[in-house]
């Protein structure tokens, strides 16, 4: 089986946890793009979605699935969405789609987090995928003396702009072993919009396509 078949399986396996008449929180990638090819084969069951990029929202609107403003929501119970990498606490690295602060900002609201992987994104310690880091333009390089001051080495990613009209900082040669303090410690770097840590808001479920069948943990 390859990686994205095991993807694709992860994403249809997502299904099963979506409930009926809800609105469903859709993340960023290639395996969120099979999950959004799943989801609209039950879209009369639902009501619609909320994205996290400009790139899900095309998908999710040509597949004929509305796509409701995150500020007219209080609450959805569940967000789905891939990973770079994630450790046995389920927390997570994201941002390989430079998507990671709206997805943050997403994920915050959702009642429950479901992160959909193959089994190549588990790792026992977060670090070996370059952490991706949005950064406003004027303080690059400011922010690139900080990260870089924190053992890593920061490389802007070539030819990125985010949605939000920021660039990408990846980190290289972080040992991520207290992912719960390092995304704070980012985070309060002036000019950092946010970090591809997920700790904070950790997975609640992870689904883990696998040569053998989808692994579930929760
Ligand atoms: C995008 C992300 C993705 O979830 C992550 O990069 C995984 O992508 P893929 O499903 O293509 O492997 O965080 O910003």
């Amino acid at each position: 089986m390859t990686q994205d078949e095991m993807k694709k399986q992860a994403a249809w396996a997502a299904l099963e946890f979506i409930p009926h008449n809800t609105i469903v929180g859709v993340g960023t990638g290639s395996t969120v793009n099979h999950f959004i090819d799943a989801l609209a084969s039950i879209k009369q069951h639902i009501k619609g979605a909320v994205s996290s990029s400009v790139q899900s929202t095309a998908k999710l609107e040509a597949l004929g699935i509305p796509v409701f403003d995150l500020n007219n929501i209080d609450s959805f119970s569940v967000y789905i969405d891939g990973a770079d990498e994630i450790n046995p606490l389920k927390h997570m690295v994201k941002g390989g789609g430079a998507a990671l602060t709206r997805e943050k900002i997403v994920a915050a609201v959702a009642e429950r987090f479901i992160c959909i992987v193959d089994s190549s994104k588990q790792v026992a310690t977060l670090g070996q995928f370059p952490l991706p880091v949005e950064v406003v333009p004027m303080a690059l390089a400011y922010v690139q003396r900080q990260l870089n001051k924190l053992g890593g080495k920061a490389i802007l990613r070539k030819n990125v702009i985010t949605d939000n009209g920021n660039v990408i900082l990846d980190v290289h040669g972080l040992q991520i072993t207290d992912p719960l303090a390092l995304e704070f410690t980012i985070n309060n770097i002036v000019g950092v919009v946010s970090n591809g840590i997920f700790a904070h808001r950790a997975a609640n479920t992870v689904l883990i396509g696998t040569a053998t069948g989808t692994t579930i943990i929760n």
